[in-house]
């Protein structure tokens, strides 16, 4: 018998859980209800991701404390969870005191073997939230491109990545002010005295191959970079024992609740903890997005080898879910909540749905929606439930027969795959287990066509033919019931309630019932109605509408109203009055100062092709020279020639301020090319 530790990642207690998650947490119940159905030692533990700014933010919007919200949110990922039949044998959270001290104990480790060093950086500081700024949380002008309203690690227009400090104009997306820069002391730890460990590991079959190529490739080439795991005062999480005032990072403890968590479950059960973290005898696998990877498949790693625990067995990686072809989607109601699914639709449902569509590769994974219902409808209530509810009440009186009729070998041909099945389970492939099952099904069908139990039963001298065909179709029912339940619990649970049999382990495909009373059929499946599907994405909809809005981006300016003051808006004029002045883009192809006149400055301006015009601005003490060449500004193109001492003026160009240093030109943005007119 195996002892087997697996776990899902911890969800972010700052959100509800939605369809996406579930394809990580209905996999990885699906192959733990597998292992203990096989009779494998197995536990699966699972926790809320708690620490960190995202909870803060919350918690200060809401004037809540973080406890209270991660309270509340765990109670909701329960209830979500249990909606769904997904049974951990614990859920626990990454703010316990288990978890400190594991946290305490992996840092130490760390210390000893000289892995964590301390550097100075500079961050965003938001003085209004009194917080530093992670990426995410600014946003500013490129300093490249200078394209504005950019994020704070890359530009979404050149491409550039930088740092958040390295913008021009940032903002904080929190408070909308602009953040100052400020040093402060971060702790590191240096992952690339890990390098050939990690190396070895992530290609030892613990990964699935495209992930180990990939960091094959990409990855272990270079050094591995330093590792950032401290985020100094004010932060929700652990605060480090041996550096005041400053705490670890999430991601540091988030992986440390899979062992706290056990901790805790091990306390509760009476059982050694170094039994499942410190044994070469168990087993761990982990279940986790291909987002999260790298905290997986490289920190996690070094971090327990350096502390001596026991190393991941397989790290199950799965891709991301599509609804109908493209990205969850708010507005399309395509961003379902676990709870708003079960509102309209049978868990069950999508149970299968998902198992008939992940692999052991990282793919990403589709969620079809009329595919979903008519695979739910034709596999499950069309070939499976329909083998007991077209059966069971021809012979609920007399029961199963007590011995096994002749059926052509149906069923030993069913318990002949049952090792095939549960290789697919177990690497993973639940699509191959269920086509498997499904051909099982394909098989049964024809018998109970072809036997017509319903023509059986007019005939009384036919009773004894009737209870044999009713049993051997209730056995393949069962047989398929037994192979599904990991996926169906809940189909395996009424199964063995009609049989008088419950089914508790993989063996019982093997061989068939007999002579066993019935139960009252209850009912199993319904068929998917597409409307509900319909309103279950209208609701999602309108969900978002009323979901709070995303802080937006306000700028605190302070503009007296000087200007104005002084020089008040001219009277009305009609569009066509303004129509009569023709602007142009223009580039000033040459700039010279005027030697002889104190403020002016001969401008060169192409308008394109050929097209030049002589211009002097009063401009000598606002504007370099030098700096004039080659910029773009906005001509009034049709202004009659002004002869001046020095030659003619062959237009103006736009400019605001008073005079004197404090002329402002008009600039086009990126993309006017001259020659284009200014409507
Ligand atoms: N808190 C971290 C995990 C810490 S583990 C020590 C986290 N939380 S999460 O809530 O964002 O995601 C939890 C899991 O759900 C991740 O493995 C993630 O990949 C998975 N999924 C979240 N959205 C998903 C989809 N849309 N599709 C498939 N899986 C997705 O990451
Ligand atoms: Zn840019």
């Amino acid at each position: 018998m195996r002892q087997i530790l697996v776990t899902s990642a911890l969800p972010y207690a700052n959100g509800h859980i939605h369809i996406g998650h579930l394809v990580e947490y209905l996999q990885t119940d699906i192959w733990v209800r597998f292992q203990k159905l096989r009779g494998n030692r197995c536990i699966y533990i699972c926790a809320d991701d708690t620490h960190g700014t995202a909870i803060s933010i919350r918690a200060q919007k809401e004037g809540r404390t973080e406890e209270q919200i991660i309270a509340e949110m765990q109670q909701d990922h329960v209830r979500d969870f249990t909606g769904f039949g997904i049974e951990f044998d614990l859920y626990g959270s990454t703010n316990s005191e288990e978890n400190r001290e594991l946290c305490g104990e992996i840092w130490s480790a760390l210390r000893k073997a000289d892995m964590v060093v301390e550097k100075e950086i500079e961050q965003l500081f938001d003085v209004e939230k009194g917080a530093f700024l992670a990426d995410r949380f600014v946003r500013g002008t490129c300093p490249k491109c200078q394209s504005e309203n950019q994020p704070g690690d890359n530009c979404g227009n050149c491409g550039e990545t930088y740092s958040p400090v390295e913008l021009v104009d940032p903002v904080s997306t929190l408070s909308g002010t602009c953040p100052e820069v400020r040093k402060a002391l971060h702790l590191f730890v240096q992952i690339e005295q890990m390098h050939d460990f990690l190396d070895e590991w992530t290609q030892s079959g613990t990964l699935p191959s495209e992930s180990a190529n990939y960091l094959k490739n990409f990855f272990l080439n270079e050094p591995l970079r330093d590792w950032d795991i401290s985020r100094p005062a004010p932060y929700f999480g652990f605060e480090i024992p041996d550096s005041p005032g400053n705490y670890w990072y999430v991601w540091f403890d988030a992986p440390i609740g899979y062992m706290g968590t056990t901790k805790k479950w091990c306390d509760l059960n009476g059982e050694n903890f170094a039994d499942w973290w410190r044994s070469e005898d168990t087993e761990i696998h982990h279940f986790i997005g291909k987002d999260i990877q790298y905290f997986h498949t490289l920190f996690w790693p070094a971090m327990l080898k350096t502390a001596g625990f026991t190393l991941p067995t397989k790290v199950h990686i799965h891709g991301f879910l599509q609804v109908d072809g493209e990205k969850m989607s708010k507005s399309r109601g395509t961003f379902i909540q676990a709870s708003t699914y079960l509102k309209h639709l049978d868990p069950a449902a999508l149970r299968y749905y998902y198992a008939s569509k992940l692999s052991s590769k990282v793919n990403d994974l589709d969620l079809n929606l009329e595919e979903f219902a008519s695979k739910v409808n034709s596999d499950l209530v069309g070939k499976v439930v329909n083998l007991a509810s077209r059966t069971v009440r021809f012979i609920k009186d007399v029961g199963l027969a007590t011995e096994y009729p002749d059926d052509g070998g149906l069923f030993a041909a069913g318990a002949a795959q049952g090792e095939k099945i549960a290789t697919a389970y177990e690497a993973g492939d639940f699509n191959k287990a269920m086509r498997l099952i499904m051909e099982l099904a394909d098989k049964a069908n024809p018998y109970v066509e072809e036997n017509a139990p319903w023509e059986l039963r007019k005939d009384e001298q036919k009773a004894d033919e009737l209870q044999a065909v009713c049993t051997v179709a209730l056995n393949l029912f069962r047989q398929l019931a037994v192979y599904l339940a990991p996926v169906l619990p809940r189909l395996a649970q009424q199964a063995g309630d009609l049989l008088n049999a419950p089914i508790t382990s993989w063996d019982e495909a093997a061989s068939p019932l007999l002579g066993n009373q019935l139960n009252k059929f209850e009912h199993m499946m319904q068929r998917i109605d597409p409307k509900k599907i319909n309103a279950m994405i209208e609701e999602s909809r309108e969900e978002q509408a009323l979901e709070e809005e995303v802080p937006v981006v306000k700028h605190s300016y302070q503009d007296d109203a000087a200007a104005l003051q002084s020089e008040p808006i001219a009277e009305q004029i009609t569009i066509d009055d303004f129509a009569k002045v023709d602007l142009r883009v223009a580039r000033i192809v040459e700039a010279k100062a005027v030697p002889e006149a104190r403020k002016l400055v001969q401008l060169t301006l192409s308008l394109g092709g050929e097209e030049t015009r002589n211009v002097f601005a009063g401009m000598k003490s606002a504007y370099e020279v030098d700096a004039l060449q080659g910029r773009l500004v906005v001509l009034v193109a049709n202004l009659a020639p002004r002869k001046m001492k020095f030659g003619v003026s062959e237009g103006m160009v736009i400019a605001s301020g008073p005079g004197g240093e404090d002329i402002y030109l008009l600039s086009p943005d990126e993309g006017a090319v001259p020659g284009q007119r200014v409507h």
